[in-house]
């Protein structure tokens, strides 16, 4: 794995790990890895997860690493970034089908300690206020798993965010809805907004593991890693955090120029 594998820096900001992999096979064994190594120092972690389709391969192999005994999630506790609002978990695009179909129901984790907010709540708002309490009685996530949208979003935390927000209801932007459509059957049908973790409740994790592969990325990777933070790119707050992996593939770190192979 050698090779396929490097870790970027750009001499100052050690609090950052960037390692770039060779493809996304590489990226998501490497990705499976630090997460695993979580699990294992750690048994009853509390684990931040994230949908879409960059933390897939990640999922696959930490199924193979859990069948082969290689990592045990019967203690841990999840909690994920988001849900669409409105939408019925029962909805095969919901967030929480999402994580049933690609994640837990191959593992031995106990379904009732994981967590994805509920995008059908009558009260919302309140549902929001609960989810952020949920977490800190969980004693605060230790892990944070995240993809990364072509506009730098997290979550659904889209440009212009303010970082310190808890939970909250967002409107999703036109290319997000756009970009969301291939899973639907037509865009109308992409629900227009969302519950989200806000950046406050993904920056308190305790580490953050981002994931991003592909030329699509390329531009909001750079952006976050080579600006200032900056609330247009919702992912550059990330340069503030004192544990932080990035485990990209060669396209997304494709236009990097102050990050460079050690
Ligand atoms: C969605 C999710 C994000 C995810 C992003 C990128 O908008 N809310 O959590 O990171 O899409 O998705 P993908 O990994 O499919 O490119």
């Amino acid at each position: 794995m050698k090779t396929e594998v490097k870790l970027y820096t750009n001499g100052k900001d050690k609090n950052i790990r960037v390692y770039v992999c060779k493809d996304y096979e590489t990226l998501s064994k490497k990705a499976a890895t630090i997460f695993a190594s979580q699990v294992n120092l750690k048994p009853e972690s509390v684990l931040g997860l994230a949908t879409g389709s960059s933390p897939i391969g990640m999922y696959k192999e930490l199924i193979k690493m859990n069948k082969a005994g290689e990592v045990d999630f019967s203690k841990v506790s999840s909690f994920n970034l988001d849900e669409y609002y409105p939408l019925e978990e029962t909805n095969e695009q919901s967030y929480r089908y999402f994580m049933n179909q690609n994640l837990f129901k191959d593992i031995n984790i106990d379904i009732s300690r994981t967590h994805v907010p509920n995008g059908n709540a009558a009260d919302i708002e309140k549902e929001a206020a609960d989810y952020d309490k949920a977490v800190a009685d969980a004693g605060g996530i230790d892990l944070q798993v995240l993809g990364i949208g072509g506009n730098g979003h997290i979550g659904f935390n889209e440009p212009d965010s303010t970082f310190v927000l808890p939970t909250h209801v967002v409107n999703l932007k036109e290319d997000t809805i756009k970009a969301n459509s291939r899973f639907f059957a037509t865009i109308d049908d992409v629900p227009k907004r969302a519950i989200s973790m806000g950046i406050g409740t993904i920056f308190a994790a305790r580490s953050i593991l981002l994931v991003a592969s592909g030329k699509g990325k390329a531009e909001a990777i750079k952006a976050t890693l080579e600006g200032n933070p900056d609330p247009m790119v919702p992912a550059s707050v990330l340069k503030l955090h004192s544990n932080v992996y990035f485990v990209i593939d060669e396209e997304a770190a494709s236009l990097l120029e102050e990050y460079k192979p050690e």
